[in-house]
């Protein structure tokens, strides 16, 4: 165990309720919260803000470099984010915003500056971190790792949901595009790619609600303790 209690890994594929799980579970437990994510959202907003080809290697690392994170903890559990100070806030949240993260993340020296932010952030335990890699790569050796499931189609069919909820126009169709593209690019990059631990609990959330894939991962977590 490290000082501040364990450092919870939590992956899978976009669209899965990491985040919303996550935090649930960190506030459980008293835990910080970091999506691991965001950072990489931010980065893709820096490069984007400033007009770096995502695909320009040295360019990209250099703002990966550049970044100062520092996080705050929020009543419900979240890190909250700040890069140079700056709360970037929904920005870092649209489509195109995502799809640029996908794309810088296939840098391998970027990815490992980000890295070592987050383990900064961990090291201590105490914090539930949500992402791609957290099991695999940032922390192998978590106390425990979660990997999180469903079909593109299911999970299109949530972010429709989540954007309408937000009165922001949703096209399915494109959506799903878009998810099926993203998977394809994070799944088969050189650079830690996505794919769950060997010692991950996997979990299809395709037929589960947000309250059920939550008190799965508590159960399990307390199968762990036991
Ligand atoms: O979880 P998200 O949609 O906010 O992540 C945005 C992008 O960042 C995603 O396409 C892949 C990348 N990412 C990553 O490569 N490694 C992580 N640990 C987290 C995110």
């Amino acid at each position: 165990m490290r000082v501040n209690g364990m450092l919870i890994a939590i992956d899978g594929t976009a669209g899965t309720g990491k985040s919303s799980v996550g935090k649930a579970v960190a506030a459980k437990l008293g835990y910080g919260f970091l999506s691991t994510g965001e950072m990489y959202r931010a980065l893709a907003y820096k490069v984007f803000e400033k007009q770096i080809n995502p695909e320009d290697h040295d360019a990209v690392l250099s703002a990966a470099r550049a970044l100062r994170f520092t996080f705050a903890r929020q009543p419900d559990a979240a890190l909250k984010m700040f890069v140079d100070g700056e709360f970037l806030g929904e920005k870092i949240h649209l489509e195109e915003v995502g799809n640029v993260a996908s794309r810088v993340s296939t840098n391998a020296e970027a990815r490992r500056v980000l890295t070592e932010k987050m383990r900064e952030v961990g090291e201590n335990g105490g914090v539930v971190m949500e992402g791609r890699d957290v099991g695999t790569v940032v922390f192998p050796d978590a106390e425990i790792k979660f990997y999180l499931d469903a079909s593109a189609e299911e999970r299109a069919n949530r972010r429709v949901k989540q954007l309408q909820e937000a009165g922001q126009k949703a096209d399915y169709g494109q959506i799903l595009a878009l998810i099926k593209e993203r998977d394809y690019r994070d799944s088969h990059r050189a650079a830690s790619p996505l794919k769950p631990a060997d010692d991950a609990l996997i979990i299809d959330t395709s037929a589960l609600n947000m309250q059920q894939v939550i008190e799965a991962v508590l159960e399990k977590l307390e199968h762990h303790a036991s």
